[in-house]
């Protein structure tokens, strides 16, 4: 399973870099303004000190929601590094240009998925990633698992290569049940990673071996 980190903040990606887990990020537009990001230029070039940071994935959302405008930011995004992968929403256009993309060997991340019918039409296209939103779907009292779970009996039902990428994580229970179902890829917050640490018995055990070994030093 790969672990992708949910973020445009720099310190935290470096982090997560810092701890050899990570094997890409994902950002969208809502998380570059987070961080303060402002203009095109801006953008591309905070998307270059990511893909500078990580050997892997970056996922970069484009904004128009019309074909050729979508294919214009393609371009300029793909220009970046080859790391770059471009995040597409699920919209009828955004089908359209990732089939397009696709034909062209260029990699894409449909996101915003919420059925099992967008990753469907995700797939047909031929996108390199499907990003399901878990956590929003939990949000509303569905169950987001439940969408990974059908979305990963389709794709084997039919030997899809897109990459179930399960989005908008909330937890470290939410990966582990993603990686019990099989998704690919899990992109989240560094502090769902990094709850994955935890567990009292290992500080109990940490605590009872150091106090122990100093009987032995
Ligand atoms: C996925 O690529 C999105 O950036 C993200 O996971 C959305 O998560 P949120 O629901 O926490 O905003």
């Amino acid at each position: 399973m790969k672990f992708f980190i949910d973020t445009a903040n720099i310190a935290q990606i470096e982090e997560a870099v810092a701890l050899g887990i990570l094997d890409g990020v994902t950002t969208n537009p809502s998380l570059m303004a987070k961080e303060g990001i402002k203009g095109k230029s801006a953008v591309l070039s905070h998307y270059r000190k990511i893909c500078d940071l990580v050997d892997g994935d970056v996922s970069a959302e484009v904004i128009s929601t019309d074909f050729e405008g979508m294919i214009d930011e393609a371009e300029e995004l793909i220009d970046i590094a080859d790391n770059i992968v471009v995040k597409i929403p699920m919209i009828k256009e955004g089908v359209k240009a990732i089939s397009h993309l696709s034909s062209r060997g260029i990699r894409t991340n449909c996101t915003l998925v919420f059925s099992a019918g967008q990753a469907l039409l995700a797939a047909k296209a031929g996108a390199t990633y499907v990003s399901p939103f878990i956590g929003r779907i939990d949000d509303v009292t569905w169950d987001g698992l439940d969408l990974i779970n059908q979305i990963v009996e389709i794709y084997a039902n039919y030997g899809f290569e897109t990459e179930i990428l399960a989005a908008s994580i909330r937890n470290p229970l939410h990966i582990t049940k993603c990686a019990e179902l099989g998704a690919d890829v899990v992109t989240c917050p560094l502090s769902a990673f990094l709850g994955l640490l935890k567990h009292p018995l290992t500080d109990i055990g940490l605590a009872k071996f150091l106090e122990d070994a100093k009987k032995t030093a």
